[in-house]
């Protein structure tokens, strides 16, 4: 287990919007070098980078077209690795985006699999042996060469599915994990990793890594490959860090992943945090996290000690926070985001609470997601300092309202969100408690108009968060005394006898013991 892992604290970079240097209307690499200092000011130690790869942009960069070179429009190989190197400097680590289930219909692999005539990357997707028969559950690609075959897809129609295999097999042109074809594909993939590794990535966040072996309905199929995957970095790259965007940690994590997002989708009830008509962090205190700490405590035990649950402030597939959570509720939003265990990932924008942008059309097959995409606010100059090229040419259209945030509007406001989650991070690095790998104790569990409250534990070190997000003052009961606060919003608890009373829309972090 990477030890940088402990106290690693995320930043997600969606490179096309965060800054453009050549004035083409879309971010790159030596943008994203530029703000290092920033990134690192605010406190985040590690980065996530989404796809960079050569693309038709079809999906983002989720369409690869070929692993080993990066985009043009970013930069070149070396300014990617110069990008490694920079962010080291800084103690920042790097993840890339590893997309192993598919590829672009552009890759050379594909290409070479549509031939008719047996070649090494026939079997390197997912092709049934008849153009009339389609794989089951799936949608597929046929009738596009004179392969008599069709292609399955994993994604989008430009995103055929790469072979690992079939756990349960029905038919001929299903392989095993274990055949040459789907051995071949694993193999190459952990190719591509290793190249990345060696030039300096400290490792992958994993793009539907529960998506890699078909018909697998317990994941037993998946689970197994990861495992291959782990020990294969555990004995070239020890300090490489692997995370899944999977959504079900008791899986993954037994798959060898080091960290597993909680997501939009599955089973984490993520959504009823900060996204859906009734968030918990609203002060109208119709929401309720109850189900989800209920499903988190259930989760964390599943998975064992040593993986990690990670929380994301939001990513580049869902609507921003801010769409739901509203001015200080935002704050509260953050004080748990950066108060709990795992390894927290923070989506570029949303520390000054970048906006969801409504009614965009679709950019780089987006579609709703295109509105959490935008590009970065940065000041009051034109394209928000994003982008010195015509404002009509860039890639996404900015957030129009007057009053959109930005990094320079909040740097000197001390009650800014900016600062308090440069704030927060900072109390979460100077507290061990905090820390990704410490403890956890919910004394409140965040049913309606509840708070939601939680010890945070580690060897010589016991915290309480406490917070309120409802309008009004709120009650836990709790044995222990409150000590000294270390941070509060909205003014402190106070407590009598085992009561402890929340202001409302408060949040505190305070000593126990
Ligand atoms: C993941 C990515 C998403 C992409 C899809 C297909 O969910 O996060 O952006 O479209 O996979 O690769
Ligand atoms: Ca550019």
């Amino acid at each position: 287990m990477p030890k940088w892992l402990d106290n690693a604290v995320f930043y997600e970079i969606y490179p096309q919007s965060f800054l453009d240097t050549n004035a083409d209307g879309i971010g790159d690499f030596q943008g994203i070098i530029s703000k290092l200092d920033y990134i690192r000011e605010l406190g985040f130690n590690a980065l996530w980078m989404n796809p960079c790869f050569l693309s038709p942009f079809g999906d983002a960069g989720y369409d690869v077209a070929d692993y080993y070179t990066v985009a043009p429009r970013y930069g070149t190989n070396e300014d990617l690795k110069r990008l490694f190197a920079e962010a080291h400097k800084r103690g920042i680590h790097v993840l890339l985006d590893l997309v192993p289930g598919h590829t672009s219909v552009e890759h050379k692999w594909f290409r070479e699999s549509m031939k008719p005539e047996k070649n090494a990357y026939s079997d390197r997707y997912i092709w049934t042996d008849s153009v009339w028969e389609t794989p089951e559950n799936m949608g597929c690609l046929r009738g596009i060469s004179q392969r008599d075959g069709s292609c399955a897809l994993n994604f989008f129609s430009c995103q055929p599915a790469l072979n690992y295999g079939y756990y349960n097999r029905t038919r001929p042109w299903q392989q095993s994990p274990e055949d040459d074809g789907p051995r071949a594909t694993l193999e190459a993939m952990m190719d591509v990793m290793r190249f990345w590794l060696s030039m300096g990535c400290d490792g992958f966040r994993v793009d539907m890594a529960m998506s890699l072996v078909k018909n697998d309905p317990d994941s037993l199929g998946t689970i197994a490959l990861w495992q291959k995957v782990r020990t294969f970095l555990d004995r070239e790259f020890p300090e490489a860090a692997l995370i899944s965007e999977w959504g079900e940690p008791e899986k993954s994590l037994k798959g060898g992943f080091h960290m597993d997002f909680l997501l939009h989708f599955g089973p984490s009830h993520y959504n009823d945090l900060f996204r859906c008509q009734e968030p918990y962090f609203s002060d109208r205190g119709l929401g309720d996290a109850s189900a989800f700490v209920e499903k988190y405590l259930e989760s964390r035990k599943k998975a064992g000690k040593d993986g990690l649950i990670c929380i994301p402030s939001g990513n580049h597939d869902m609507h921003r926070l801010a769409r739901f959570v509203e001015g200080d509720e935002k704050k509260l939003a953050f004080t748990f985001l950066l108060t709990m265990p795992g390894a927290p990932f923070v989506y570029y924008g949303d520390e000054i609470g970048m906006g969801y942008v409504e009614g965009l059309t679709s950019v780089e097959g987006g579609y709703e997601r295109t509105g959490a995409r935008s590009p970065m606010q940065w000041d009051s100059s034109v394209n928000a300092g994003f982008s010195a090229a015509p404002t009509e040419k860039l890639y996404i259209a900015q957030d129009p309202s007057p009053d959109r945030p930005t990094v320079r509007a909040q740097v000197g406001d001390p009650d800014s969100l900016m600062n308090q989650v440069r704030h927060l991070i900072a109390l979460r690095q100077a507290h061990p408690a905090l820390q990704n790998r410490s403890g956890i104790t919910f004394v409140s569990n965040g049913a309606p108009k509840q708070p939601l409250a939680y010890e945070r534990e580690t060897e010589g070190e016991k915290l309480l968060v406490a917070i309120n997000p409802y309008r009004e003052e709120a009650a836990f009961s709790y044995r222990e005394a409150l000590g000294d606060a270390l941070y509060a919003f909205g003014g402190t608890a106070t407590q009598s006898g085992e009561t402890v009373m929340l202001p409302p829309v408060s949040a505190g972090i305070y000593r126990i013991g």
